[in-house]
């Protein structure tokens, strides 16, 4: 078991005290402005359970997309009416996150009251990792402590997730902690053998991800529009499919480094696709080809993995004790295109014993969209997009480095 080496709320002596609790809201809102997806606010509730259990008094801190100054469209008001179905209880929404209004409002709230202020970001200071706009928000506030249980903000040194800790006692939340310890456990301490599973569009994106995959995993499978940059290095014809062609060095790094740990088997270890599912365009009207990656038209692009290479992928999934999954295997939200993604959700999903982690973002959107089971059908699915990458990768995230040490 990875232990986790920050204090939590459980360590501390929280029972009626006003607690300001940095939570990550940034949810996705569709084009009407309403919440897509309430994965990260259901994600903070036993945090906030277990604080009101305790009669604390809550106040609430979060960002909401990049506005530049004030925007009203990017308000944290609606988010207050649903962290109030959600949870259960009253939330109160202040249309201020420092100043007089926050004052009062947290003065005369009773204990035992859930307050969410506005987003942090209408105040350039907050990404400015500001003191004095630290101070403010401790001071206003009122609070005793700081908990960060906004686990997908925490690979930002800001405000909010970092000045703010040099003025309040600050510990993690449940998520953070859970976060932090099955991602950190499935690099670290993983079942064997690990298989790691890596889609999306980029390379670049991923690159000390995939780097760190060739010294762990047992075996790294690579789908979606990646795929292509690393076909087109291995010197197939690509067609007219998405490709990276300013990564020749980081490859040939890449596959140095692989060939000096598997020797010659380099192709049983970094499985690219053997087929794609091909079409002349990205658009809702286009059928599936199935064409083999020896065989691509110039007109192709390869929109998701092919029939045999998803048979091949999920055979390796069916080997494997721990799968940590980060990318979409091809262009999802076309369902012709979603084939790929949606067959290794059900290996996964129905695989008995295995440890199956996903990475937040688009890979999360699309499981949790999969599953009839609110996600339970998986063992872990990150609220984080780039916070969970850059765990992953190994770095240090300033938000939890900035907490309490834990004295165990
Ligand atoms: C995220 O969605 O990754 C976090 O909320 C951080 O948002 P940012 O990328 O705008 O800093």
């Amino acid at each position: 078991m990875v232990g986790f080496f920050k204090q939590t709320i459980r360590d501390l002596p929280l029972d009626g005290q006003t607690v300001l609790v940095r939570v990550d809201y940034n949810v996705p809102l569709n084009d009407e402005g309403k919440i897509d997806d309430d994965l990260r606010i259901r994600a903070s509730i036993p945090t906030l359970e277990y604080l009101l259990k305790r009669g604390c008094k809550l106040v609430l801190i979060s960002h909401l997309g990049r506005p530049e100054g004030v925007d009203p469209s990017l308000s944290l008001a609606p988010i207050a009416v649903l962290l109030q179905e959600l949870l259960g209880h009253d939330v109160r929404f202040i249309d201020e996150c420092v100043g007089e209004a926050v004052y009062q409002g947290v003065r005369r709230a009773p204990k035992g009251s859930v307050l969410l202020l506005e987003n942090l970001r209408f105040h350039p200071e907050e990404e400015a990792d500001d003191h004095e706009f630290a101070k403010k928000l401790a001071k206003h506030s009122q609070a005793s402590y700081f908990v960060q249980d906004g686990f997908s903000v925490v690979h930002r040194a800001h405000a909010s997730t970092h000045a703010i800790t040099l003025f309040l006692p600050s510990v993690a939340g449940f998520l953070i902690e859970q976060e932090y310890t099955s991602i950190t456990e499935a690099m670290e301490e993983p079942k064997r053998p690990l298989v790691a599973v890596l889609g999306g569009a980029k390379v670049s994106d991923k690159i000390l991800v995939v780097e760190r995959f060739v010294k762990i995993a047992d075996k790294i499978v690579i789908g979606g529009a990646m795929a292509n940059t690393f076909l087109a290095y291995r010197g197939y014809s690509v067609g007219k499919s998405k490709v990276e062609t300013d990564q020749k060095d980081t490859l040939d790094h890449l596959y140095a480094a692989a060939r000096k740990k598997v020797g010659d088997n380099v192709d049983e270890f970094i499985i690219l696709p053997t087929d794609v599912a091909v079409a002349p365009a990205v658009d809702e009207e286009e059928k599936r080809t199935i064409r083999s990656v020896k065989a691509m038209q110039p007109d192709d692009m390869a929109l998701d993995i092919g029939d045999v290479t998803i048979e091949q992928f999920v055979a390796t999934i069916n080997s494997a004790a721990t799968v940590i999954w980060n990318g979409p295997m091809g262009v999802d939200e076309l369902s012709e295109f979603a084939h790929g993604s949606a067959r290794l959700c059900l290996a996964l999903a129905t695989h008995p014993n295995i440890t199956s982690i996903i990475g937040g973002g688009d890979t999360a959107d699309f499981v949790l969209k999969w599953d009839g089971n609110g996600g339970k059908s998986f063992t872990h699915i990150s609220t984080g997009g780039g916070a969970s990458l850059d765990l992953m990768a190994g770095k240090k995230l300033p938000g939890v480095e900035s907490l309490l040490d834990s004295h165990h």
